[in-house]
């Protein structure tokens, strides 16, 4: 004898035990479908006397009306728990840290090159650049510097030919310069030069200049140390010491060279109180103006020529020359 409530108790077990679709689909075809266990039942109703077919009939089609609607439901719960698991993984967490490129920056040296530059600039000077590699006239001769010249020497040039050079200073890009534009010039002319010379703490076989020139008709030798002064207090700030020396380049008459302390603001000395040479100067030599055909009855000048890498270890208190050009990133990631 069929018991329709222990069938019905029995199958909604079944059903809520049931962990995926396919199993659900499975059962829901052995109970329901055309050779399903209840289907069976009903069709076997006929075999029954009418009083028991009535009664129990009527049962088993309200428990296959409730059976139906277990199912649905528990489709619906599984279908929903499948989707809530797919979102579950395909999940992106925003909150992560992402992972960072490591971030290039500027070269310390660039970036103290483009501070001066951006100085003079501001002082109304233009830029100039002139080549690397350079004729003999223009690095030497032109700047009056005679054939027996110690810097002609072959331990401090870098000879190419007879008569070609990688520059040894930018002060040919001078002459160049007179020789493109009639005063009043003021300019400065930036670049890489070379010099054949023993590597150690503050000297370099390459290293960059930045050269000055000012030509009218009234410069002084008053307008030079004025123009340095204001351009050192630019990078530095006011107060930092500096001193004016003599000395002798064959191309101004009179030279100087600019001497900073090597201290830093709290008047530290990274170098012992040491003076460092960051650049030469002086008034145009009379001759070097007349090398380019301008009068030195009519016309004055003066010239600098600067170490960019002498500032920037100045500046950032760097007692060795040669970490420029090392590419340490433990130095490097130091410059912001
Ligand atoms: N050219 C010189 C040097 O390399 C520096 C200098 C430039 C001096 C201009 C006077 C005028 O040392």
């Amino acid at each position: 004898m069929i018991n329709p409530d222990l069938l019905r108790q029995e199958l909604q077990e079944k059903i809520s035990l049931v962990s995926s679709l396919e199993e659900l689909n499975q059962l829901k075809a052995s109970v329901l479908g055309r050779k399903g266990q209840l289907t069976q039942y009903l069709r076997s109703l006929g075999e029954l006397p009418l009083e028991q077919r009535k009664i129990l009939g009527a049962q088993l089609n309200s428990l296959k009306v409730e059976l139906e609607s277990f199912f649905l439901a528990r489709e619906r719960e599984l279908e929903e728990a499948r989707i809530r698991e797919s979102l579950e993984k395909g999940r992106v967490d925003v909150t992560l840290p992402g992972i960072r490129p490591p971030l290039g920056r500027r070269h310390p040296l660039l970036q103290v090159w483009e501070e001066i530059e951006d100085a003079f600039l501001s002082l109304g000077f233009d830029i100039y650049e002139g080549p690397e590699v350079e004729w003999e006239y223009y690095n030497f001769g032109a700047l009056n510097i005679p054939p027996d010249h110690p810097a002609r020497d072959m331990w401090d040039t870098f000879y190419i030919t007879d008569k070609m050079l990688l520059r040894t200073h930018t002060s040919p890009d001078q002459i160049r310069c007179m020789e493109e534009q009639r005063p009043p010039i003021k300019a400065i002319m930036p670049g890489l030069v070379y010099r054949h010379e023993a590597v150690d703490a503050t000297h370099m076989d390459v290293f960059v200049q930045i050269e000055g020139l000012v030509v009218d008709k009234d410069t002084t030798f008053a307008d030079l140390k004025g123009t340095l002064e204001l351009f050192v207090s630019l990078i530095f700030g006011p107060g930092r010491k500096t001193m004016f020396v003599p000395s002798y380049f064959p191309f101004t008459e009179p030279s100087a060279e600019l001497l900073i302390l090597w201290d830093d603001e709290k008047g530290h000395n990274a170098a012992g109180g040491k003076w460092l040479e960051v650049l030469g100067c002086g008034q145009v030599h009379p001759q070097v103006l007349r090398n380019v055909g301008l009068d030195p009855q009519v016309y004055s000048g003066f010239a600098f020529g600067l170490g960019v890498e002498r500032i920037a270890m100045l500046k950032y208190n760097i007692p060795e020359i040669r970490l420029f050009m090392e590419n340490d990133l433990r130095f490097l990631e130091q410059f912001g």
